[in-house]
């Protein structure tokens, strides 16, 4: 049996072993992807492809911890039942032998072209980093083809996380990394043959521009045309927290800009966050045959508290965001969740037109552990207004200081924290709760939060409060489950 096989093997029998135990956790999420056991970050490879969507992922199959990350992969027709399908990347060559880590993926002439980081770090903690090439008829199985690209000078070997696209008929390249005097950028490249890659210099952060000195490393960055701007998609490492912003310990968001594909140029605005949560990173998105950007995301971000998640004693740790469809509303990116999504729902909704004042009401049917509610017409002038979920976490809008929060008890400490953003007006709200996750959509995409939560599992009591005069309509659908 070559290296190959056997980790394949390996990972195989520990996870049918450990997926038993994951399906007892009262918080394996109920319609969200998340492993069959170990660990998940990075989403990878997002694209639709021979009729399907692909979905590759940064997977640790041993264990709940990072390490020689393996791209796990699932496939779904219509985004919402996905199917977990054989390992589509082991780190078993030499030029990945410490993870196949992010990367992307790219047609041409009917074949699959994926483009990721092969990790290497010596025994003296040296690291070295290769991007490779890997080859597949069918999305299924990969003819790893190696490195197609050496570090280049001027960088260190924080270098991965390649995203590729084709563009007037040239193809580009955007990667990750740190630059040599240890600033955060996206570095460019382009090619003619998806082999040969030419390093067109640094089109973002680095020591110039509008992001000099934007944080020391910039992971996972994907490059692409919304509307008729084109947004960089990045997550920047070493930001300062500025009063609401950067509260996370690892950032991500976008830039908008122009790119030039004849001098790849791209110039650019300032940075702005894609997510308010607690739990959002490393998004990556494609365009599928429709025309829509679709956007994946970890609902997760690295840190040191990672460990604490309770889902750690059941062998599995972290999951995807929902899909979501991405346009831009006067320069501003939106994040809907794809519509597809509505084959979630179970029977009819459960409505209410509600209208408070100085009270908080349970709505009768406005419960659950894996719900969507809906709610519209918004009217809030004064006060606040609050919905607090399962005993854990609350969402509220004052409308007095214009601030939207969100809170949940940490997961480390039970303490409660909050995360929160400027909003002038509140007028919808659309919210995606599972077992152990909620996205918050705000005014149909203007904003969102994301975040992992963990409440007592056999709490499903919601309520809503208002201090003053408030306004609105609730519906609330109780969603399938398709993962266990
Ligand atoms: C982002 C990241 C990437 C890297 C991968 C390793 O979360 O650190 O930069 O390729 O995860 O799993």
């Amino acid at each position: 049996m070559n290296r190959d096989e056997q980790l394949r093997r390996e990972a195989v029998e520990t996870v049918n072993k450990n997926k038993q135990i994951a399906e007892q956790d009262p918080y394996r999420l109920h319609y969200h992807i998340m492993p069959p056991a170990g660990l998940l970050n990075d989403p990878n490879g997002f694209i639709q492809f021979g009729g399907k969507y692909h979905l590759y992922y940064q997977w640790m199959p041993f264990k709940t911890d990072h390490g020689a990350k393996f791209w796990g992969h699932y496939s779904s027709s219509d985004l919402v039942n996905w199917k977990h399908e054989e390992i589509a990347l082991a780190p078993s060559e030499w030029f990945e032998k410490n993870g196949c880590y992010s990367g992307s993926a790219i047609e041409r002439d009917g074949k699959l072209y994926v483009f990721y980081t092969g990790n290497v770090k010596n025994e003296d903690g040296n690291r070295e980093t290769y991007q490779c090439l890997a080859v597949s008829e069918d999305g299924l199985h990969f003819d790893k083809k190696g490195p197609v690209l050496e570090l280049p000078k001027g960088y260190t070997a924080h270098f991965r996380d390649p995203k590729v696209w084709k563009q007037d008929g040239k193809y580009f390249m955007v990667v990750g990394t740190q630059t040599a005097d240890l600033k955060g950028a996206a570095a460019l490249f382009s090619s003619g043959n998806l082999t040969d890659w030419e390093h067109k210099g640094i089109i973002a952060g680095g020591g110039t521009g509008k992001l000099k000195n934007f944080g020391y490393m910039f992971e996972c960055p994907d490059l692409f045309r919304l509307s008729d701007k084109d947004i960089l998609i990045f997550s920047p490492q070493g930001l300062e927290t500025e009063g609401m912003k950067y509260q996370n310990v690892y950032q991500a968001g976008y830039v908008t800009g122009e790119f030039n594909p004849e001098t790849g140029e791209y110039t650019h605005g300032d940075f702005d966050e894609l997510d308010r949560g607690f739990d959002f990173y490393a998004p990556q998105t494609t365009e599928d045959i429709t025309g829509r950007r679709l956007l994946f995301a970890w609902m997760s971000v690295p840190d040191q508290k990672e460990q604490d998640h309770p889902t750690t004693d059941y062998k599995w740790l972290h999951n995807m965001t929902l899909p979501r469809e991405l346009t831009l509303n006067n320069g501003k990116v939106y994040q809907q969740p794809v519509r597809e999504l509505e084959a979630l729902r179970e029977g009819e909704a459960v409505e209410y037109t509600a209208e408070l004042n100085n009270e908080t009401v349970a709505f009768n049917g406005v419960l659950g552990k894996a719900v969507e509610l809906l709610i519209e017409d918004i009217e809030v002038s004064e006060g606040w207004f609050e919905i607090s979920i399962r005993g854990n976490a609350r969402l509220v809008y004052s409308a007095n200081e214009k601030i939207l929060t969100l809170e949940r008890k940490s997961y480390t400490n039970g303490i409660v924290e909050k995360r929160q953003c400027k909003l002038a007006l509140l007028s919808s709200l659309r919210l995606f709760l599972d077992t152990s996750s909620a996205e918050v959509f705000v005014n149909e995409g203007e904003e969102t939060f994301t975040a992992r939560f963990y409440p007592d599992p056999e709490n499903k009591e919601m309520s809503f409060g208002a201090s003053q005069k408030t306004n609105f309509k609730i519906k609330k659908w109780n969603l399938q489950k398709k993962f266990i």
